[in-house]
């Protein structure tokens, strides 16, 4: 059993609002759920990504003033479609890099792997499944610079003070001059952002209750699906998206690995996601906070999203 899992579970059912944490939405099948979300018309991020890629990977390299080869590491890599663009472009021009995709499901990473094998032959890669910091910290000892891609927006689902602590921990495990791509999600028209979470087909909902079949599969409880719904909301001024759980009657669910029972109301909810939305100004800060140089943001033509480029000074 993953004693981690059981342990949060435990706490945030126990908790007066209950909660769940986002990071177990990602088993094989919860993978497979956000692939679909990724490919909705509604979820923007994707394809505002997808265009900083495309139209500006020779600014992003160029900006990057690396001597070759360099490496690049991307934390939670999935299935790596936006990352194509970037490779793609290096490839082409014979920029020489070691690629170092890593991400917690071995089924992404081997997707990933092998449409990349077919698609760019000659790239260098070395795929990981699993911890970040581990095989960060051997990134630290490489003679060569290295380039973090941290991309898709991941950062806005940490709690501010999270996401702080997260960002010291990428500076700690870096090089001086070494350099990091994050992709934020920015604030924008809220009607743009709520049909992107609370998405019409479902597809969101149905990557929600999965993290309740995990639960059942995982910690043997019977969780009724049915007996769940779903509901997101935006708030523009803060710009948090957060995403709940919502019971459809009252009702116990027993989960037998952790030995208990637990109630829920009639409309109780359980808190399960944040999905931050940023300004410039609030970019500016989380770098300057985190002890990083912000060298430049590149923006999609509708400005929904950045990818900012940082640096360890
Ligand atoms: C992975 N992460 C940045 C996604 C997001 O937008 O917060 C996860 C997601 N949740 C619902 N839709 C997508």
């Amino acid at each position: 059993m993953n004693e981690s899992f059981a342990q949060d579970v435990l706490n945030g059912l126990s908790a007066k609002n209950k909660h769940l944490s986002s990071k177990y939405f990602y088993d094989d099948n919860g993978s497979r759920i956000f692939q679909e979300i990724m490919n909705m018309p509604e979820y923007y991020p994707t394809d505002a990504e997808f265009e900083i890629l495309s139209m500006q990977s020779k600014q992003i390299i160029n900006e990057l003033q690396f001597s070759t080869p360099f490496n690049i590491i991307e934390l939670g890599a999935g299935d790596g479609f936006k990352t194509f663009k970037l490779l793609d472009y290096l490839v082409k021009n014979e920029i020489e890099v070691n690629y170092i995709p890593i991400d917690i499901s071995q089924e992404a990473i081997e997707i990933l792997t092998k449409s990349l094998k077919e698609r760019l032959p000659t790239l260098k890669i070395q795929p990981k499944v699993g911890d970040y910091f581990k095989i960060l910290q051997n990134s630290k000892d490489s003679e060569y610079p290295s380039l973090l891609l941290f991309l898709g927006g991941n950062i806005g689902n940490y709690l501010e003070e999270k996401s702080i602590e997260l960002l010291k921990l990428f500076n700690k495990n870096m090089k001086v001059g070494d350099k990091l791509l994050i992709g934020l999600d920015l604030k924008k028209n809220p009607i743009v952002v709520h049909n992107a979470y609370f998405d019409k087909h479902g597809i969101t909902k149905r990557f929600n209750l999965n993290l309740l079949l995990r639960i059942n599969r995982e910690l043997d409880a019977d969780f009724k699906i049915d007996d769940f719904d779903f509901y997101s909301y935006y708030n523009p001024v803060t710009g948090d998206v957060k995403s709940y759980i919502v019971s459809l009657r009252e009702q116990s669910v027993e989960i037998k690995a952790l030995n208990r029972t637990f109630n829920f109301g009639y409309n109780e909810l359980i808190w399960t996601e944040l999905s931050k939305k940023y300004d410039i100004d609030e970019i500016t800060n989380l770098a300057k906070a985190t002890n990083f140089k912000l060298n430049k943001n590149f923006l999609d033509c509708k400005h929904y999203f950045a990818d900012s480029l940082w640096e360890k000074p």
